[in-house]
């Protein structure tokens, strides 16, 4: 029995290196229904309810198709102004309400903490879709399963990594559970490269340190970094107390061709959360890296769904059935 079996997925935190493994084997099995070569109905009959108070792309549209490729069906409540949260009501009593109507649950909402909050109402699974500036879980899991694979790629694995994590790593989750589960791993190296304001905090530092593992801290992209992956991120102006403020550091951090074959590897594989600020005043990864082949970004929300996927057949005990309900294309 998997030990996911009906369990919320709040935080990288529940993630042991087993369990890593375990979703990551999961996760393989899913490509040839995401390829359609082949179609499963497993979850024929089965409801996820796709809540989003906070705008994505993403994640409430890789969650969707996870859950429909495995046979299941979708509702979805978009914004906090088309639900009763826009009348005062609890997040409690909304989970409440929701679980009776669903068999999991997937959500996202600007405030930290929040997803937890839910959950303790929900009388279903509950995963987090991100969770104001805290988590982003199935991110990081989906991104440490696509350095996984690029290092794959060159005969590598994750132990001895040397990441650079480039940009708003105050406010950007996906660094934060990212660098948690990286902790897991043996001998990995942090390159921190951030305006000082918006730096990595202190409890991730403190983790990385306890673990074992080395960090360095750069406000500039000067000099030359070995790194294996260089991981963008986006300045998040909808956690900043104003526009004016984010504006400070948009475009501090661009990552174009020239710039990368200055400081980076050739090798170095380019990995962003998405989505990027493609506005001429932040641009931080520009299209003209688009054919380079070491950019990784889309093959990151490819195995979103894959990981996605995993995650719902793990939560709903249906991952060793899903062959058995195989259907022709
Ligand atoms: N990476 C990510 O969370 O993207 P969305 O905001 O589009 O979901």
């Amino acid at each position: 029995m998997s030990r996911f079996l009906g369990q919320h997925i709040l935080s990288v935190n529940q993630f042991d290196l087993d369990a890593i493994t375990q979703i990551f084997n999961v996760a393989d099995t899913m490509q040839v229904y995401t390829r359609r070569e082949k179609r499963t109905t497993v979850l024929d009959g089965a409801i996820l309810g796709n809540l989003f108070f906070e705008p994505s792309t993403r994640t409430r549209v890789s969650f969707g198709t996870a859950f429909n490729l495995l046979g299941g069906e979708v509702r979805e409540t978009v914004g906090v102004s088309n639900s009763a949260l826009a009348k005062g009501e609890s997040l409690y009593d909304t989970a409440r309400v929701l679980s009776g109507y669903s068999d999991v649950i997937a959500m996202r909402h600007p405030d930290a903490g929040s997803v937890e909050e839910f959950s303790k109402g929900s009388r279903v699974p509950c995963i987090n879709g991100g969770d104001g500036p805290n988590e982003h879980p199935t991110q990081a899991l989906l991104d440490l399963y696509t350095i996984k694979k690029e290092l794959a790629f060159h005969q590598r694995d994750i132990n001895g990594l040397h990441i650079a994590m480039v940009g708003d790593l105050k406010f950007g989750r996906t660094v934060h559970s990212l660098a948690k589960l990286l902790c897991l791993f043996k001998d990995i190296r942090f390159t921190f490269i951030a305006p000082t304001e918006l730096g990595m905090p202190d409890y991730i530092l403190d983790t990385i340190t306890n673990a074992g593992h080395q960090f360095n801290i750069q406000d500039s992209l000067d000099g030359q970094f070995d790194a294996d992956i260089c991981y963008q991120t986006r300045v998040q102006e909808e956690r900043f107390p104003s526009k004016e403020e984010a504006n400070k550091y948009r475009g501090k951090f661009r990552l174009n061709q020239a710039i990368y074959t200055q400081h980076f590897k050739s090798k170095t594989v380019i990995m962003h959360p998405l989505p990027r600020d493609s506005r001429a005043d932040a641009n931080e990864l520009d299209n003209d890296l688009n054919q380079n082949p070491n950019l990784a970004i889309f093959r990151q929300t490819d195995n979103g769904v894959l990981v996605r996927m995993a995650l719902f057949a793990l939560a709903l005990g249906v991952e060793n059935k899903v062959k058995d309900y195989e259907r022709a294309v």
